[in-house]
């Protein structure tokens, strides 16, 4: 399929933007400081802290799965069976960290639930984490996604 170019300049901090990018979607969020201080507060409930499992590429394998930090690109599927998180604000209720959750992505299929890096929490089915898909910066506020 043929890649997305994704206009960023309007995405607000904590905001997330969805495209569709070969049929699927994919969301681009804007972390704030505060989110991306918190990202590795949580790893200890996390299935796979370091993504050593999952899809990404090798310029996304750093703590924040990123190419600029506050920007995080991911595809908007689930890994356990396909269906499509929704983004949950911090102090939403998840059974690996109670109300201390500082938000992500849930899942209603099952119940996984997903960092602000879109790294599952263990106690739930989805064998990895979200993926990470192929994309570059062709300016300061456009994306290429594929
Ligand atoms: Fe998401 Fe099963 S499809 S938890």
């Amino acid at each position: 399929g043929a890649s997305v170019e994704v206009d960023i300049s309007d995405l607000q901090p904590g905001g997330v933007k969805t495209v569709e990018w070969r049929g699927k979607p994919v969301w681009i969020m804007r972390r704030t400081l505060e989110m991306l201080t918190a990202l590795p507060e949580q790893d200890a409930a996390l299935a796979d802290p370091a993504s050593r499992k999952d899809q990404q590429p090798e310029y996304a394998r750093n703590p924040q799965r990123s190419i600029r930090p506050e920007v995080f690109v991911t595809v908007g599927i689930c890994t356990h069976l396909g269906c499509s998180p929704t983004a949950v604000p911090a102090g939403t209720a998840n059974p690996s960290v109670g109300d201390q959750w500082q938000g992500g992505f849930f899942c209603p299929c099952h119940g996984s639930t997903f960092d602000l890096a879109g790294r599952v929490f263990k106690n739930k089915p989805a064998p990895t984490n979200l993926e990470v898909p192929p994309h570059r910066y062709v300016s300061d506020t456009r994306l290429l996604i594929g």
